[in-house]
């Protein structure tokens, strides 16, 4: 077929800035926030080996495949999967995979702009008591507490997140992200290596070593701790959503795609690995409770740390700051397939576009700001509206558009195309990942929601 060699939206300058951008999209709350809380609650070593089964039997695959269907079609996800379903005399309906994907963009980020609002807040009050000189911000959980309980300043923070998360997709995605990514993201993990560091002289280094590497083999058999490892893997991948799918179509061909792929998988694996390291050895330290996790786990344990170390508070800054730029880089992600999409479709300008979707996008927002307080009672199978926005996502939607796009990858894809747009890789590899896109990774997560079903 004949292939587009640019995106209407604008290209990636180099590989390294399609890496950087990527790796931008993965790396961000989902590891720091996250990744803890839920290995927490899921028991630890048990969960971490199931998640890193889910990121290489499914993830790596997939963030291959929609790099490549992104850069075959080289428009907004909707319009790829159409185009190429018409190339290949397939049905369109698989441009649905398109349309779930803007749906759960829109709902993620709903809710992942109030946790980052959060980062925000909490760098903002570091900063307060460099000048007030207070030795702390007060005990951990009931500052949480305080700031979850406000609907009005976590109203302000998501605010002020999603508009400079729009600021950037209004501007043209490669802009902005480059020379943010390129400088803040090695930053973010210097700290958290030093947070590592700090976690090794509290002499509880082994039991969180221990508690997340050692698995508890009994719940190896637990459908429900398999479907809870397989949606972190989704999430923190930026997996089954086509937002990787809107990122490939900006890669220029001459760029590999297949070790760029590997290479933000590592990244983003290596960041969650050290998030946990940095977490748990100061959560035994204080006794906190590991079982319990919670959507706050990170937020009250770091500032036990940075209460007790040297410059805590100038370190909590940094680090709370540099987080913002995580999960805002991952932000922009989650934002730039719908606005793509609706600059295609009503011929909007890119500032009129986000302007109207970020508009949605917060509204919706309030439902999670208010499901911490005002509207905490109002729950539907127990959760309520910020638990179930990320459970439906992550544990369920992300799984099912991903296993959809692995099937379009490996059997909707001719073989010859999907094998010039991995020209890269040595014919071995290229047999491999096609093996693991058409049986492996739509095989694991059909078993794995059949497990949590309970038919396994
Ligand atoms: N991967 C991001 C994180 O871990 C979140 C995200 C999910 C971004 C899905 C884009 C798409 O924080």
């Amino acid at each position: 077929m004949k292939t587009d060699s640019t995106s209407l939206h604008g290209m990636w300058s180099s590989k390294i800035a399609f890496i950087l951008a990527t790796t931008g999209s993965a790396v961000g709350l989902g590891n720091i926030w996250r990744f803890p809380y839920i290995t927490a609650e899921n028991g630890g070593g048990a969960f971490v080996l199931m998640y890193l089964v889910c990121v290489m039997s499914v993830g790596l695959p997939l963030m291959l495949a929609e790099i490549i269907i992104g850069r075959r079609g080289r428009r907004s996800p909707i319009n790829t999967l159409r185009l190429l379903a018409d190339e290949m005399g397939a049905h369109r309906a698989w441009a649905l995979i398109g349309w779930s994907g803007l749906l759960v963009g829109f709902m993620v980020l709903s809710f992942y702009s109030v946790i980052a609002g959060w980062t925000l807040s909490y760098a903002f009050e570091y900063f307060v008591t460099l000048f007030s000189g207070a030795s702390t911000l007060g005990d951990p959980g009931s500052v949480f507490s305080d700031l979850t309980s406000d609907p009005w300043r976590l109203t302000f923070w998501h605010t002020l997140f999603l508009a400079l998360t729009a600021g950037v997709v209004a501007l043209g995605v490669e802009q902005g992200l480059e020379r943010g990514v390129k400088i803040l993201m090695p930053l973010l993990f210097a700290l958290l290596l030093v947070l590592v560091g700090y976690g090794m002289t509290t002499g509880h280094f082994g039991e969180a070593v221990e508690f997340l590497f050692k698995p508890d083999w009994r719940r190896v058999a637990d459908g429900r701790v398999w479907l809870n490892a397989m949606g972190q893997a989704f999430f923190s991948l930026s997996l089954g959503m086509a937002a990787i799918m809107a990122y490939g179509a900006y890669l220029p061909r001459t760029i590999p795609a297949g070790s760029t792929a590997f290479t933000v998988g590592l990244a983003d694996t290596g960041v969650a690995l050290v998030a946990g390291l940095a977490i748990f050895p100061i959560a035994f330290t204080y006794s906190l409770d590991t079982g319990a996790g919670g959507v706050g786990f990170t937020f009250t344990t770091l500032p036990h740390a940075f209460d007790a170390m040297a410059f805590g508070h100038l370190y909590a800054v940094a680090f709370f700051l540099l987080l913002s730029v995580a999960a805002w880089t991952s932000g922009i992600s989650l934002l730039e397939p719908p606005v793509a999409y609706l600059v295609e479709r009503a011929g909007l300008s890119r500032p009129k576009a986000v302007l109207l979707l970020a508009a949605g996008v917060w509204v919706l927002g309030l439902g999670t700001v208010l499901s911490f307080n005002v509207w905490a009672h109002i729950k539907l199978w127990n959760l309520n509206i910020q638990e179930l926005l990320e459970y439906a996502s992550s544990n369920l939607l992300l799984p099912l558009g991903g296993m959809a796009t692995a099937i379009f990858a490996g059997w909707i894809l001719s073989r010859a195309d999907s094998r010039e747009e991995l020209s890269d890789l040595p014919p071995w590899a290229y047999g491999l990942w096609r093996v693991m896109v058409r049986w492996v990774a739509p095989g694991v997560v059909f078993l794995v929601l059949l497990g949590v079903t309970g038919v396994l």
